[in-house]
């Protein structure tokens, strides 16, 4: 028997002019894309913007459904809409924010289990990381490498093959 240990490293950011000009850019174009939400249910509004290896910025926002599950997350809609116009095309960098009409969020958002899956998905195919930025309305923001580090033991596709 033997007790393992996992350790991920990330950065905090006390204010937004901390980051560099194509991090800050990135960042806005979340919270515009935030700004257009579909959250009648929730009132969490969410925004994630991916900067593509062309230069391109792709944007999404949570779109929520009156059946509930029939909804989806920021970063899916985001990172699907990537998918579908820019295959091929690596994603260096996706920015997440959120923001509610019944408080105030000082804390960068966690992503959800399903998006980190999705992520991931993007990383393993391009196999290059994706660097995640990650804020709140206001607060520190926090800045991790690679999804990989988000989601430790992700389910891979070796696990679909015999003798691997
Ligand atoms: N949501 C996102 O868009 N991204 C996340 O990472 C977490 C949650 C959305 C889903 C739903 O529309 C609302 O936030 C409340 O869960």
């Amino acid at each position: 028997m033997k007790k393992q240990e996992l350790k991920i490293s990330f950065t905090e950011y006390e204010t937004e002019n901390e980051l560099n000009a194509e991090e800050q850019q990135l960042l806005q174009k979340a919270r515009s894309a935030s700004d257009l939400a579909y959250a009648p249910y929730s009132n969490f509004h969410v925004g994630a913007a991916l900067l593509l290896e062309n230069g391109v910025i792709v944007s999404g926002n949570n779109q929520e459904n009156v059946a509930y599950p029939s909804g989806l997350c920021a970063e899916r809609v985001a990172i699907y809409a990537a998918g579908a116009s820019y295959p091929d095309v690596k994603i260096k960098a996706i920015a997440v924010t959120c923001k509610s009409k019944q408080f105030h969020v000082s804390e960068p958002l966690s992503p959800c289990g399903a998006c980190r899956q999705a992520i991931s998905e993007y990383e393993m195919r391009y196999k290059s990381n994706i660097k995640m930025i990650l804020a709140g309305e206001t607060g520190k923001i926090r800045v991790i490498d690679s999804m990989a580090d988000l989601l430790p033991f992700a389910f891979k596709a070796e696990e679909l093959k015999k003798n691997r």
